[in-house]
């Protein structure tokens, strides 16, 4: 028979006690969901299973029964749901992701926001990423508004959130170190103009970029904690509510709708809309890529 901490693949029909695994996971399943919103269908459950492996190996846990029982009882239940989270959340990114999008924020967008805001006594753009990974989206961001703060800009202040559930990715965007995978979309000219040398391999952003991004860790899932995310121009939530399921996702983007300024613009991964999930958003057509727009005030579409 093989071993409890096994992949799905290998993954055993039952435990010592004749349950059965797929219920035990199952159970952990829909803890993670309502915890995160992030929800492994069937198919996927063998990733879970892998994540369960990872932390069984590391608390020395005999059996995923025993793991649950490490997962459902106080005191330590908190901690070790986030180390699972840990393990099985999925920050695949890289900087410089989506160049129509970047193209519509510096084309579009922020002409349209400075001239909105200009009567306004504090002249602040406030950008949050949400589930930045390890903060390349942020970091993309904090350097194409710096492009923009010679003349568009200029006098402007920019404050960027970059938030993201997993502790370990939370802390690698702290810290703005980047090799060869993360850099492959970004030119020879942000390489030399916003990052220094850390080794033979890798690059760091520099100060002035990670002056601009305050990163911690946030669960989009956290209602009481969403709701003080307030007064945001601009929402980034790429690549992150396909893991989660219809419910989960109308939640989260309702709160990126009230979160959002009026006149604010709220953008998605290349392969995400938000068909069915919210009405309330008007959809925006830019070029190679699409924006959700919060009407404004003033121009009496809400
Ligand atoms: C594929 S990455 C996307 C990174 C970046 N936004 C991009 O598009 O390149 C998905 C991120 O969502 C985060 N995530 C998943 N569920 C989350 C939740 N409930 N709250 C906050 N972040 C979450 C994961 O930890 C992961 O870093």
């Amino acid at each position: 028979m093989t071993t409890a901490t096994s992949t799905a693949a290998a993954r055993p029909a039952q435990t010592k006690t004749n349950e059965p695994l797929d219920l035990v996971y199952r159970q952990i399943r829909d803890l993670v969901y309502k915890t995160s919103g992030i929800y492994k269908a069937e198919e996927k459950l063998y990733l879970l299973a892998d994540g369960c492996a990872r932390r069984m190996k590391a608390l020395g846990a005999h059996s995923p029964r025993e793991y649950w029982d490490r997962l459902s009882v106080a005191p330590a239940r908190d901690a070790e749901l986030r180390n699972l989270l840990n393990e099985i959340t999925i920050g695949e990114t890289c900087l410089f992701r989506s160049q129509p999008q970047l193209d519509a924020l510096r084309k579009v967008i922020l002409p349209e926001l400075v001239a909105e805001k200009t009567k306004q006594i504090t002249k602040r753009v406030r950008i949050w990423s949400a589930g930045c990974s390890t903060g390349e989206e942020a970091y993309t961001l904090a350097m194409n508004m710096l492009e923009e703060s010679e003349l568009l800009l200029k006098g402007w202040t920019v404050e960027i959130l970059a938030t993201d559930l997993n502790d370990r990715s939370v802390e690698a965007a702290k810290a703005g170190i980047y090799g060869d995978y993360a850099l492959r979309s970004t030119s020879e000219y942000f390489k030399r103009k916003y990052f220094s040398p850390v080794d033979e391999k890798k690059l760091q952003v520099r100060p002035e970029v990670k002056k601009l991004v305050t990163v911690s860790r946030l669960n989009l899932q956290d209602d009481s904690k969403m709701l003080f995310m307030k007064g945001m121009d601009l929402i980034f939530c790429c690549n992150v509510l396909i893991y989660f399921d219809a419910a989960s996702k109308a939640k989260v983007v309702n709160h990126f709708f009230s979160n959002l300024n009026f006149g604010g613009y709220f953008f998605l991964g290349t392969s995400e809309s938000l068909m069915n999930l919210n009405d309330k958003f008007h959809l925006i057509h830019f070029p190679g890529t699409i924006g959700y727009w919060k009407p404004s005030l003033k121009s009496g579409k809400l």
